[in-house]
């Protein structure tokens, strides 16, 4: 099995690259900035005996997605995770101050660059007849989250590619699906106090918040072998506190 990783050079994509790895996989992840980090992600797979390597994408610059993935070469799995981040600040900015070129910008990236992407890879899953991809999405679509909306909506329109795609290639062995993480611990500074992580962990179905290991696991499971046949889903991990009024 062969994995191709967007944003693998740190968080959620740099474990589900070590848990593909340690689960046996041949492992391709992209960077766009952070190569020093990617070569990092790749030396310890190679150290803990597993198969990687790093290539550049850069998903607002669409021309630079045919390279990477023809530098990977086929891939059995596709796992769609890299994101650019934009404006998604609560409160930083109101809906209406939001210009037209972030919202453009934001899709540019977010969207539009995932469906290359699934344009390059799809092809040779459907000759091999078999391919697994998931879509890495935020619980800031479906519950929404106060400022600016592009993010979320660029990760709902994830949501509706995804279930266009299982329909569209899941009679040809391809199963696609979303993993949506709610608020995630990574090794990225986020400007959001302890206080405010235990209020939100609070609210959770198991009070706890999922690092990014957590994640990768079921990312791993929904994008390999051991998915039989579970295909156009939206699967919320359990750090998603938005539908939580019953909790005291
Ligand atoms: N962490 C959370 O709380 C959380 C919550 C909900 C959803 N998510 C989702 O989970 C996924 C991973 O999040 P994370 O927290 O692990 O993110 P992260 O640590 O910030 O990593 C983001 C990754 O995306 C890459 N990236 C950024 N801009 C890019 C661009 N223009 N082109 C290509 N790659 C780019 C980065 O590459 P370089 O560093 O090499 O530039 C990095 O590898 C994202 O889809 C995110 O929306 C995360």
């Amino acid at each position: 099995m062969h994995v191709l990783i967007t944003g693998g050079s740190s968080g959620i994509g740099a474990a589900t690259a070590l848990a593909y790895a340690r689960a046996g996989a041949r492992v391709t992840i992209t960077y766009n900035t952070g190569a020093d980090r990617a070569a990092g992600v790749v030396k310890r797979i190679e150290e803990e005996g597993g198969q990687a390597a790093a290539v550049h994408l850069d998903l607002e610059d669409h021309a630079t997605i045919a390279p990477a993935v023809a530098q990977a070469g086929e891939v059995d799995a596709l796992v769609a995770n890299a994101v650019r981040w934009g404006t998604i600040m609560p409160n930083s900015v109101p809906f209406e101050g939001v210009p037209a070129a972030e919202w453009s910008a934001v899709m540019h990236a977010n969207v539009v660059a995932n469906a290359l992407l699934v344009q390059a890879v799809l092809p040779g899953m459907r000759r091999r007849g078999f391919g697994r991809i998931v879509f890495v999405s935020s619980g800031a679509g479906e519950e929404g989250l106060p400022g600016p909306g592009a993010y979320g909506t660029a990760k709902m329109a994830l949501h509706g590619m995804a279930r266009a795609l299982a329909w569209d290639a899941g009679k040809d062995g391809v199963l696609v699906n979303v993993a949506v993480a709610g608020l995630t611990l990574t090794e990225r500074e986020r400007p959001v106090s302890q206080e405010a992580l235990d209020a939100i962990a609070a609210r959770t179905p198991t009070r706890r918040l999922s690092t990014a290991e957590d994640m990768a696991a079921l990312i791993l499971f929904l994008g390999s072998a051991a998915n039989r046949n579970l295909t156009g889903e939206i699967i919320r991990d359990g750090s998603n506190a938005g539908r939580s009024s019953h909790v005291a």
